[in-house]
């Protein structure tokens, strides 16, 4: 097959850790007779930078055109620390977002074996943990009205769904858990928030359609309770934006580390595929970032975008492999981690590739 990646790195530790991934899937290419050719475009504080805007036209026009998108990071600390800022890297994220259409978060948080220990939970209340998460990416509180009133004393964030909005992204999840183990968890605030109510009236409603899927509906703050206790209950997990955005942080940990875990971004155009890890400026520079969350994307790209699974699973298979030979960057080391065995980016790249 022949196809048109776009390499959108953005900012800090999304240019180590892309390059990386980029290496992988020209090692697929070549592998299993492809063509890729590869572009790359700005977003986030470098586009800021150059351009005055965290997603430049140029940028959003190849990203249409592409067959889809390997991503990096964006943010940049000078603008967290700024609230008064007009212009800030996520905004660039955000819109690329909406403007592609990319409704569909999917969020797999798998626990290699051999990162049990890596955890600060418990092994024997994480092995075998395996859930998918759905977060819905272009609605609710990031998206709905927002602004300041009372002189700018008071301010507000408008949380908004339509039905259409919760259908779509559930469905996704029904059709995803059925393919699994056959389980659905909705998790919302209908407690408290009308968002939620209309969510959980939307969802029961579809539920019939997948007799197989067993669904239960969960309160978020009980949701995120439970991802601790008994992880191995979930299956397919679907939620809201900002729900998903806090609970998937929260589930990184279930394996070992952010920077192992990878996320599809799908919806209405190309798809975009990016570590669920920041920008990390801490790190940025220093060549000890994990690569893994990268590479991991990347084995998303080529399976939801070109439905290349072989493929896929060759990159997941080899990255199974690196760990087990012991190879570990910084991150999912631990104390008996022999020294040799830690590697930084791009050594740990060059373990995976030699796997493929
Ligand atoms: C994520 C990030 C973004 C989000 C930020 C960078 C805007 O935390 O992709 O989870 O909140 O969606
Ligand atoms: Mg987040």
């Amino acid at each position: 097959m022949t196809k048109n990646i776009l390499v959108v790195p953005g900012d800090g530790i999304g240019q180590e850790v892309t390059a990386v991934g980029k290496k992988v899937l020209d090692k697929i290419a070549a592998k299993f007779g492809h063509t890729f050719t590869y572009d790359e475009a700005l977003i986030g504080h470098v586009a800021i930078e150059a351009t005055g805007n965290p997603l430049p036209d140029e940028t959003l026009a190849k990203m249409k055109k592409s067959d889809a998108i390997l991503f990096g990071a964006v943010g940049h600390p000078k603008y967290d620390n700024d609230p008064t800022a007009k212009v800030r890297p996520e905004q660039g994220l955000l819109k690329m977002r909406k403007e592609l259409g990319l409704y569909a978060n999917l969020r797999p948080i798998k626990l290699f074996d051999e990162l049990l220990s890596a955890s600060s939970i418990k092994p024997e209340v994480l092995k075998g943990a395996d859930i998918l998460f759905f977060r819905e990416l272009t609605g609710d509180i990031y998206f709905g009205e927002k602004g300041r009133k009372n002189n700018g004393d008071t301010a507000f964030d408008i949380a908004e769904y339509s039905r259409y909005e919760v259908e779509r992204i559930a469905r996704k999840a029904f059709e995803a858990a059925r393919t699994r183990r056959k389980k659905l968890c909705s998790v919302d605030k209908a407690n408290v928030l009308e968002t939620s109510r209309l969510w959980r009236e939307v969802v029961q409603k579809i539920a019939p359609e997948y007799p197989n899927v067993q669904v239960e509906h969960q309160f978020v703050d009980a949701a995120a309770m439970i991802l601790i206790k008994d992880p191995r209950r979930f299956d397919v997990v679907v939620t809201a934006n900002l729900f998903g955005d806090i609970l998937t942080d929260e589930a990184s940990q279930i394996a070992g580390s952010m920077g192992m875990l990878a996320s599809a971004s799908v919806g209405d155009g190309t798809g975009v595929y990016e570590p669920i890890h920041g920008s990390a400026h801490d790190i940025t520079g220093k060549g000890i970032a994990n690569p893994l969350a990268s590479i991991l994307s990347a084995a998303l790209l080529l399976d939801i975008s070109f439905g290349m699974k072989a493929e896929s699973e060759a990159v997941i298979s080899a990255v199974d492999q690196v760990l087990k030979a012991g190879f570990r960057t910084g991150d999912i080391a631990d104390a008996q981690t022999p020294k040799d065995k830690i590697l930084g980016t791009d050594a740990m790249g060059e373990e995976v590739l030699k796997r493929i």
